[in-house]
Formats: structure tokens, C-alpha cells, sequence
């Protein structure tokens, strides 16, 4: 008995505590990169929202739902089952069982996402999982999205808010897509953190307790460092 409750709190005072860190911001800003890396680098879950809101949007495109009738869209809000694995070295998503890693990063999907992810109906159910994925993280996670540190987890450890200029996000997404031209890029990105930023739920937003953090004159792995050390400070505080 005795020998248990010693190697516990041997336990308990060598672990590092569990540690919930909500990364906001607009696309382009490294939110992913970055996440990944920090979540690895300190042995954290990650939990990417974005493909959720993908996920669900590609699901509604397959069934025929029209995404810009908010409507037809709530009433099918709780029939896709969506799972996310939250390894950072090996993030998964899947939709009733199909891994849709791929195909929710497709032009259609990135076109529509924006419509689909206003719509209250899917903003509680997608913000319920999120929710119940980061309470079951034992040595913590690090969520990435538009609303974590405002609405998802109003209580996390650590917030931190990307931004960089328009030209430097939309010249790091042409870089990631395929054939894709600077200025149609900046154009499509502008057009929906406008739409992600005005709408009336859970709108993309700092949070009045999050650190920002300007990523356009600053390379991945400062960045990465950066987050490192905001956590390591956080986590040496509880
Ligand atoms: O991060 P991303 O580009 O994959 O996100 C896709 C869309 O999902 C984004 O345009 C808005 C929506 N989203 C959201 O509304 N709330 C989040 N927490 C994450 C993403």
C-alpha cells in the first residue's frame, strides 16, 4: 500500500502538469505548423478544430446538403460521426469511418467552409467535441483554431494569437498549394477570415488574455521556440 502511495506522488511530482494551450488565428499565420511542432516538442496532444469544421463541410457537400441554406444544414448537424486523432506527429481525421485527410482540403471544401462553420447547430457540436477531446488529454493538448482561447477553452493555460501580414500568409499558402497564383490566394484568404472574423457565433476573434504574436518577420522556428517557451513558463507556474 504504502509502496503505491509513494510511487505515485513520485509520480506526481516528476510529471509535468497537464497543460491546455489554445493557438488562434487567421490562415497563413503558421497555426498548424506551429502547433504540431510545439505539441510534439513537449509531448502534448494537438487537435486540429479547422479539420473538424472541413470535415463536417465535406460531409454536408456528399450528401447533398446545400451549405448556404443554414437551415437544412443544422437539421443535419449530428448525423456525420467525426474522429480526430491527436497524435501531433500523425494528426488524423475521419468521417464515418473514412479517413478524409485529403479530400477536406480541397478547393470545394476551403470554398464552402466558412458558409457551414457560421451555422450555430454546427458550432455547439463541433465546440462539445473539441470540449471532450481536450478534457481527455492527460499530459494536455494544444488546440488550434479560430474561437479555442474565446469560446472553446475560455480557462486554457496558455493563449496565443498568431497574425501576419495578408502578403506574407497568402505567399506562405501559394507555396502550399499546388499551381495556385500569389494574388488569387490573397484574395480568397481575405475573403474568408472576413467571413470567419463577422460572423455572429463564436466569430474568429484574440481573446482579451492571449499573447500576440506577429509571425511575418519571423521564421517557423522562431516561432515554434517562441510557443516552446511561453509553455515551459506556464507550465513551471502551476
Ligand atoms: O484552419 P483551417 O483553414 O483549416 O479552417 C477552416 C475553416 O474552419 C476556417 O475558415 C473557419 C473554420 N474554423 C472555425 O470556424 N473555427 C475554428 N475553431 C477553426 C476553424
Amino acid at each position: 500500500m504504502s509502496t503505491t502511495v509513494e510511487t505515485i506522488s513520485a509520480a506526481a511530482r516528476t510529471a509535468p502538469a497537464a497543460v491546455i494551450v489554445a493557438i488562434d488565428g487567421p490562415s497563413g499565420t503558421g497555426k498548424s505548423s506551429t502547433s504540431k511542432a510545439v505539441a510534439a516538442h513537449l509531448g502534448l496532444s494537438y487537435l486540429d478544430t479547422g479539420a473538424q469544421y472541413r470535415a463536417i463541410t465535406w460531409w454536408m457537400l456528399n450528401n447533398g446538403i446545400d451549405v448556404h441554406d443554414a437551415a437544412e444544414v443544422a437539421t443535419a448537424v449530428d448525423k456525420p460521426v467525426i474522429v480526430s486523432g491527436t497524435d501531433p506527429t500523425a494528426p488524423t481525421i475521419t468521417v464515418d469511418g473514412e479517413d478524409a485527410a485529403g479530400p477536406i482540403r480541397t478547393q470545394e471544401v476551403t470554398s464552402k467552409v466558412s458558409a457551414v462553420s457560421a451555422v450555430p447547430e454546427v458550432r455547439a457540436r463541433i465546440t462539445e467535441l473539441q470540449r471532450s477531446i481536450a478534457a481527455s488529454a492527460e499530459s494536455g493538448i494544444v488546440v488550434e483554431g479560430r474561437d479555442i482561447g474565446t469560446t472553446v477553452l475560455p480557462d486554457a493555460d496558455l493563449k496565443v494569437f498568431l497574425t501576419a501580414s495578408p502578403e506574407a500568409r497568402a505567399a506562405r499558402r501559394s507555396g502550399e498549394i499546388k499551381g495556385s497564383d500569389l494574388a488569387s490566394t490573397k484574395e480568397a484568404l481575405v475573403k474568408r477570415d472576413a467571413a470567419d472574423s463577422s460572423r455572429k457565433t463564436s466569430p474568429l476573434a484574440k481573446a482579451d488574455d492571449a499573447v500576440e504574436v506577429d509571425t511575418t518577420e519571423l521564421s517557423l522556428q522562431q516561432v515554434i521556440e517562441c510557443v516552446v517557451t511561453l509553455v515551459e513558463e506556464k507550465r513551471a507556474a502551476k
